[in-house]
């Protein structure tokens, strides 16, 4: 409860959610732009990774988890889809079942990549789901004149970094980068790498090292933690530190010492169910 001109106000959080710990990247610039504001955040580690699934596995997960956190005391005010492979396969019947209720989602950020890039050649780091779904092929379609997309599935590579395996990550990271072709700021050459998934910003090391440091890493999660702020009911006049609630459908060791590590000064997650 908050105080508002003497009127007992209930605090409902933000919802978050992804398959496991990367929504952790979305999160923490959610909590910079909202320092105010509570967030419940989900990771769906007893069923991650999504990207290697079906469309529709991760759409019966999203729908799940949705509800789940519509159902919570109190409910929340707000969904982010911390995830890019359930954005591509659920944001849009989410949205159709639940009319008017603030829906943000993240997709791999092709626009910004643009604008980055001078020799309009970009890679695209995504999960399988994500690469093959029609959401991605439509906004790629639509940009096509405007650069090149040389886009790589990275199988594995999430599920790396949800166990923490620094050898596999290296490896995975060097595997693909090579796949993707030369990188470089001259002509020909790729000059801007998109993290098409939320896990693999906390990667970014390992990349930038493989692609050379004038190569530009594009994720979204501060244009997302500022689109959430525009579509926020306009009700909050919080004030202080906001909490923060870390749930796991996986083990919650992993996730908290996932958000002690990238966040910092962040609660113990508790296990969740979340069965169809
Ligand atoms: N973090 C997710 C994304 O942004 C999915 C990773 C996975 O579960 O495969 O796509």
């Amino acid at each position: 409860m908050s105080q508002t001109g003497g009127v007992e106000q209930v605090r409902h959080p933000i919802g978050v959610f992804d398959s496991g710990v990367g929504g952790l990247s979305v999160l923490k610039a959610l909590r910079a732009e909202l320092p105010h504001e509570d967030f419940v955040y989900v990771a769906d580690s007893g069923f991650a990774p999504y990207g290697e699934r079906s469309g529709c596995f991760v759409q019966d997960r999203a729908r799940l988890i949705t509800q789940y956190l519509l159902d919570q005391q109190p409910a929340i005010k707000a969904l982010v889809i911390a995830c890019n492979t359930a954005t591509a396969a659920a944001v849009q019947l989410l949205r159709q079942e639940h009319p008017g209720f603030p829906i943000i989602g993240v997709e791999p950020a092709l626009k910004p990549a643009i604008a980055a890039s001078r020799t309009r050649r970009i890679g695209v780091m995504a999960t399988r789901v994500t690469l093959e779904s029609d959401k991605f092929n439509a906004l790629k379609l639509s940009l096509s004149e405007q650069a090149t997309f040389i886009c790589q599935p990275c199988d594995g590579l999430a599920d790396a970094i949800e166990r923490d395996d620094a050898s596999q990550i290296v490896a995975l990271c060097t595997q693909y980068t090579r796949d993707m072709g030369q990188f470089g700021i001259h002509e020909g050459q790729i000059d801007t790498l998109v993290l098409g998934c939320t896990h693999y910003p906390f990667a970014s090391h390992h990349l930038q090292r493989l692609v050379g440091p004038q190569v530009c890493l594009i994720d979204n999660g501060e244009p997302v933690a500022r689109q959430t702020r525009r579509v926020l009911p306009a009700l909050t006049d919080y004030r202080g530190e906001g909490c923060l609630q870390l749930f796991s459908t996986g083990n919650p060791q992993i996730l908290t010492d996932a958000a002690q590590r990238w966040l910092g000064g962040t609660p113990h997650a508790q296990t969740m169910s979340i069965a169809g």
